[in-house]
């Protein structure tokens, strides 16, 4: 499968540059970023990337199979495990033997499936469902996430045994508009897929293309760009073309990080801060936040934050003209 990840910004350099490595090792790998972002994108290059480009590049949306199923659908089952099991089956890690076998939206994964994988992904051993004869395949496991697993552990949804297993290869992918210079090469790009490499955006319209916030990252771009060039008969595409919504789009991370940004700035105003009383201030609701989030336990919410727990003492006393 002919897969190219475009992007010379500085993170997509950064994550282009660890591929051919990443391939080479073969290693589990966790990928991790918001939706739209280019998650499946990596997968599918790292598998073409490695020695396992001819054989099978099977990918698993995890969410979309019920919890019933899945150990099934992994694993395979005998004959007769269940009511309706009158042969036996290979699951999908034999199907994805010695290619890659892509686990989208890993998170969802049942508390069951996740023991059964770390099982897999240690010792390269499975039993299928109702079978108790052990198997053995080669498949390079790759997973994907757009979700914030720590929290799941937290929260007794996730196997902290498996996320340590997952988190030793990991690429993050961020969100488009931490990248917006690959704006017009992913435009360009866009417009070449749909054969309409002969249309342009008017200035108007790459100035939006270039500042809008794009909560649906490259696949949000990907749309645009296209159904704007397939439904414009003229070749300069206007602004009013694009369909995007205008500055009231919902909350999403980078409106928050404008809240954020404006209230900031509201309490600095208004107490007349320095940066550095502003900065402990914001240390000091940032500690209370991880207090509150373990529940008071200060070795725990230390441990969050990375700091020792005398600093968290020291970061709750409140700074002179601060409060
Ligand atoms: N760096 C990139 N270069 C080219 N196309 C990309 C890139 N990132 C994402 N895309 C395109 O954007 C869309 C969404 O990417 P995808 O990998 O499915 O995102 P995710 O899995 O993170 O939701 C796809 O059509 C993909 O081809
Ligand atoms: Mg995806």
């Amino acid at each position: 499968m002919e897969v190219s990840l475009l992007g010379g910004s500085a993170v997509m350099a950064g994550i282009t540059r660890r591929l051919d490595p990443v391939a080479r090792a073969e290693r589990t790998t966790l990928i991790t970023g918001p939706t739209g972002a280019g998650k499946d994108v990596i997968a599918q290059s790292l598998h073409a990337r490695s020695r396992r480009c001819h054989e099978p590049f099977i990918a698993v949306h995890c969410a979309a199979l019920p919890d019933s199923l899945v150990e099934a659908e992994l694993f395979g089952h005998a004959k007769g495990a269940f009511t309706g099991a009158f042969q036996a089956r290979g699951g999908l890690v034999r199907t994805a033997e010695r290619g890659v076998l892509f686990l989208d939206e890993i998170d969802s994964l049942s508390l069951g499936a996740q023991a059964k994988l770390l099982r897999f992904l240690e010792t390269g051993e499975f039993r299928a469902v109702g079978s108790d004869q052990s198997e053995k395949s080669d498949t390079w496991v790759i997973v994907a996430t757009n979700q914030d697993l720590r929290g799941r552990v937290q929260s007794q949804l996730f196997r902290e045994d498996l996320l340590y297993r997952l988190e030793v290869v990991r690429i993050d992918v961020p969100p488009l508009c931490q990248h917006r210079d690959d704006i017009t090469v992913l435009t360009a790009h866009f417009l070449g897929e749909v054969g309409c490499q002969h249309k342009y955006f008017s200035p108007a319209a790459c100035r939006r293309l270039a500042s809008y916030e794009w909560p649906g990252n490259v696949r949000e771009l990907r749309h645009r760009v296209e159904s704007a060039a397939l439904l414009c008969d003229a070749t300069e595409i206007s602004e009013d073309e694009l369909g995007l919504p205008e500055a009231t789009e919902p909350a999403t991370a980078a409106s928050g990080e404008r809240t954020v940004k404006a209230t900031l700035w509201q309490m600095v105003e208004e107490r007349g801060m320095t940066l550095a009383q502003a900065t402990a201030a914001c240390e000091k609701m940032l500690v209370s936040a991880a207090l509150e989030a373990e529940l008071n336990n200060r070795a725990r919410a230390a441990a969050r934050l990375g700091i020792n727990v005398r600093t968290i003492y020291k970061k709750l006393s409140v700074p002179p003209g601060s409060s």
